[in-house]
Parts: structure tokens; sequence; C-alpha cells
């Protein structure tokens, strides 16, 4: 930790635990001692740690052939894209690496689309977002940010954006009305907003007036994708198809960078070769990983064991019946506890409790705790954690 303190740059808030190990639900700090990760590195360990078949993946496939960089074909960079095209149903995908990298990609993609197919004038392309939003970390990502922490003393920021409320139908299309809009960027459920669920039907609605006014619904499922929710993808829950979808976090299980935005031809096929790309992106690690991340989502059942300890686990939190507990929120394993508590340091003090009690949470902004476990947790396991965060509230009284 010292050593972090002194040579690292302060960018992190770190629980002060030293992890060494991980396996499925758990994790080892350096003393040996056992905790339930329940934080799952933000939602990109859904199929626990160190999976053994996407470890396999991954160091079969170190031996072989690492990276070609896309100025050669790979034998593995086809097949993987024809895996993961089929598995969600798209023409096309395009692969990058983090999660924000993707989101450009997206963007880039739109406004792409939005002055070549739709006919926007030069330079006026507009991306309607959201407020409370999170995608990413890069100048233009931040750009659109309305976390003054995000933002503060980083621009000039990039234009072409309008932030809107969340959750919000009648803000949506009061800001379709405008013919430059290419597209809405949206997270099916606000991760870092602290597992903001919208009302029922409202993405269904967002994406039929983006259809009416031809501009594409672009999901961000980088946390919420990939069954954290109980479903693939959290859009399914109200069987919305995106024009843009964008993948990260999980597609490796946690093991290394890899995020994939997928469209169809009429959008994809508008960048041509040289117009965008990365060093890394499709690399041969990264596909052969990612392919094995995806199977065993599907061959384990962890989308549908999600969707039932999901609501199993809500339930119990409820039972705990805490004054301290001000909200129980989420769908399948993405949740949130709101913490209602006259201490403004109450969460953080809850999950250094936690965190002594051999689970690991972290607040978001202030009184939210995600409570977002791999996917593989059994019921038992649900029963335990439970507790353990019953007997943690205990500090709070
Ligand atoms: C919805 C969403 N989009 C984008 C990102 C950025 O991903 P990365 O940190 O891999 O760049 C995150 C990260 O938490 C996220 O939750």
């Amino acid at each position: 930790m010292q050593l972090e303190h002194q040579y690292g740059a302060h960018n992190y808030h770190p629980l002060p635990v030293v992890l060494e190990r991980g396996l499925g639900v758990h994790l080892w700090d350096v003393q040996g001692k056992q905790y339930y990760d329940f934080l799952s590195g933000y939602s990109a360990v859904n199929q626990g740690h160190c999976h053994p078949r996407i470890i396999g993946a991954l160091t079969t496939q170190a031996q072989k052939l690492t990276l070609t960089s896309r100025a050669f074909y790979s034998n593995l960079l086809g097949e993987f894209e024809r895996y993961i095209t089929r598995y969600f149903g798209y023409d096309k995908v395009l692969p990058m690496n983090t999660g924000v990298e993707a989101v450009e990609t997206a963007i880039k993609l739109a406004r792409r689309w939005g002055y070549r197919v739709k006919g926007i004038r030069e330079g006026a392309a507009k991306i309607i977002v959201c407020k409370q939003n999170f995608h990413g970390r890069t100048s233009t990502v931040i750009s659109f940010s309305s976390d003054p922490s995000s933002y503060t003393d980083f621009g000039p920021f990039m234009p072409g954006f309008e932030l809107i409320p969340y959750n919000d139908a009648e803000a949506l299309k009061a800001a379709l009305r405008d013919e430059n809009v290419c597209g809405f960027l949206v997270e099916p459920i606000q991760g870092e907003a602290g597992v903001v669920v919208p009302d029922e039907g409202y993405l269904r609605t967002a994406k039929e007036l983006c259809a009416a006014a031809n501009v594409l619904f672009i999901a961000d499922e980088i946390q919420t994708g990939l069954g954290r929710t109980g479903r693939m993808l959290a859009i399914d829950h109200e069987d919305v198809r995106a024009d843009i979808l964008i993948l990260g976090k999980a597609l490796s299980g946690g093991v290394l960078p890899v995020s994939a935005v997928l469209a169809d031809d009429p959008i994809m096929l508008t960048i041509s070769p040289g117009e965008h790309g990365s060093t890394y992106g499709g690399n041969p690690l990264a596909c052969a990983v990612a392919m094995s991340a995806l199977e065993v989502l599907k061959d384990e059942g962890m989308v549908e064991n999600a969707e039932v300890l999901g609501q199993y686990f809500r339930q119990q939190l409820r039972y705990l019946q805490s004054p301290f507990i001000k909200l129980v929120r989420g769908k399948g394993l993405l949740n949130a506890i709101v913490i209602a508590h006259p201490d403004k340091e109450a969460a953080w003090r809850l999950c250094l409790a936690m965190k002594d009690n051999g689970l690991l949470a972290k607040p978001t902004h202030g009184d939210k705790i995600r409570l977002a476990p791999p996917l593989v947790i059994t019921r038992e396991q649900v029963d335990d954690a439970v507790e353990r965060i019953g007997k943690s509230m205990r500090i709070l009284s």
C-alpha cells in the first residue's frame, strides 16, 4: 500500500486490502485471509476469478501467438468475429481493448453513419447522452459527463453531445426533434451512478423513438452485459435490439482488456481501411480468451443463475430490515444498497467492516454500495454473504 502511495498516481482510493489470489467468488489477501468478491472487478469477473477454462484458453494461446497487429491476418480473428457476431446476432464486430475505447469507437461510427448515411451536414452531428452517465475516462467521454469529479479542469471539451435526464422518454423525444442527432448513447442500467434501474418500458420506448427519428440506439452494455443482470444483455429484458452494441469487461472474464462494438453492415461499413484501429485490438490472445469467456457463460448457466440468485439476494437483503438500508435495488446480480445515516462516511465504514468480516465491496458516490458478485455464486454463498453484511451493519448502530 505504501509503495502504491509513493510511486503510483493518486487516481484511486482503494479499500485497505492487498490481494494476491482469486478463484471463483473468492479472493485471498497476502495474509491468506479469504473474502467474497462483491465487486467482481466492476463486473469484469462475471465468470469468476481465474475460471479454469478461460485460463486454459489464455495459457494455450499465449504459447503459440499473442499479437500480430492488424497489418496481417491471424488464424483466430476471423473465427472470433464469426463467433461473437453469431452469438449476438449482428453482421459485424470491431474489436478493441478497454471499455472506453469501444465507446469512442461507437461514437465515431455513429457520427460517420450520421454524415454518410443519414446525410447530416459536416461537423453538425450530435449524440444524445444521459445525466449521471458513466462511459469511461477519455477526454471525449468526460466531455459529456455530469460528474464534476470526472471533468473539472480537464477541458476544453468535445462538443456535439446533448445531456438529457435519464429514464425520461419525454426529454428524449424533445431532443430527437433536432435532425442533426445521429445517436442516443445509454447505459441500460446506470452502474457507476449506483445501479440506477430505469422504469420498465423506458428502454423499449427509447428504442422506438430513436427508430422513428432515424437515430441510432447505442447500448453501452460494458457493465450490464454478459449475464450480469440476469439476461445475456440488460436490453434483453425489454426485447430491445441496439443498433450499436458496446461490450467490454466480462468479455474476457477479467483476464485481459477486451472490448467490442457490434453493428450491422450499413453502420459498420462506413469505416474503411486506415480510418480507425488499435494495435492490440483483435489480438489472437484476446480472441481465444473472449471466445472461451462467452462459451462458459452459456455452458455453465451463469445468466440463469444471475437471474435466480439475484432475486433471492435482494429479498434476503430486504429481510435484514436494517434502518440504515434506505433502498435495495438492482437486476440479476447487479445490485446496490443505498445507506441512510447521519455520518457521511457510513458507507465507507460499512465497507471496512464488511472487509473485516470477509466480504469486499466499494462505495460509489458516497452513500451507495454496489453488490455484484461473480455469477458463479451459489445460494449457500449468498446466505453466508448476507449474514456477513448483516453482521457488518451493526457498526452503524
Ligand atoms: C457503462 C460503462 N462504460 C464504459 C466503462 C469504461 O470501461 P473501461 O474502464 O474498461 O475503459 C465503464 C467502466 O466502468 C462502464 O461501467
